[in-house]
């Protein structure tokens, strides 16, 4: 199975994608993370993916369809299928998926829409903590660490993301009404959209989220 999951920036859809990779051990591919892995690794694309990331601009549409294609092209096992989180989000890169999957099995099964008003964004992003080895996502009111700023499950330190301030999240809004809500219509007028109430706590949200994919 073939997912993709979207919702706007800190709805959760990382989260979610931690827990759907374990359930049905799928590929993650959320181009968010190889930008950020990208810019730890000092590269060439990571540095050009920088200068917007800390703006909360997108990225330009040619840079990561081409970063999804090659990413693609060297996934060794894809019986399971993967889950895209954080692409496509604008309509060109829908387009050029759609015409990279044309004639594979790359085509996407089940869209996952995580909807939640904006205003409660800002509590999510500006409490969100990462670790720094292994990715687990926490937040300081509704998932915090038993040690502060220690992984439970790794015992790495936690970070911040340099996106994670008020200033970006409103860019981030604005670039998800303009150049992402417009790809939630063009999934939907293929019926392959579930719709999924993101103000859940975190528990709720998932058991709709695995309704929806078990469907
Ligand atoms: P990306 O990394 O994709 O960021 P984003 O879309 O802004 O989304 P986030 O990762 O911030 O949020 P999330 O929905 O994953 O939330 P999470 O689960 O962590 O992209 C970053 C940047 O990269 C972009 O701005 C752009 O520059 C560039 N980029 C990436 N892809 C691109 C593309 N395709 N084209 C162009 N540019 C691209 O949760 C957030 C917090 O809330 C956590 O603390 C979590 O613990 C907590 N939480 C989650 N769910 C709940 C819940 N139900 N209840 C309470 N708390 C919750
Ligand atoms: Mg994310």
């Amino acid at each position: 199975m073939n997912i993709l999951i979207m919702g706007g920036p800190g709805a959760g859809k990382g989260t979610m994608s931690a827990k759907i990779v374990e359930k049905f051990n799928v590929n993650h591919i959320s181009t968010g993370d190889i930008f950020r892995s990208e810019i730890g690794k000092g590269t060439a694309l990571g540095m050009e993916a920088k200068s917007f990331m800390d703006k909360g601009l997108l990225v330009p549409d040619e840079v990561v369809n081409n970063m999804v294609k090659s990413y693609l092209e060297k996934l060794e096992d894809k019986k399971n299928g993967f889950l895209l989180d954080g692409y496509p989000r604008t309509l060109d890169q829908a387009k050029a998926f759609d015409a990279l999957a044309e004639g594979s099995e790359l085509a996407i099964d089940k869209v996952i829409a995580l909807e939640i008003d904006f205003e409660k964004l800002a509590d999510r992003v500006t409490g969100r903590r990462i670790c720094k080895e292994c990715g687990e996502i926490y937040h300081i009111k509704s998932k915090p660490s038993k040690t502060d700023n220690v992984c439970d499950v790794c015992g790495g330190e936690l970070f911040q993301r340099k996106d994670d301030t008020v200033e970006s999240l409103t860019v981030r809004l604005e670039e998800y009404s303009s150049q992402t809500a417009p790809v939630l219509d063009y999934y939907d007028s293929k019926g392959i959209v579930t719709r999924i109430d993101a103000s859940q706590p975190i528990d709720s949200v998932w058991n709709d989220t695995l309704t929806a994919l078990e469907k």
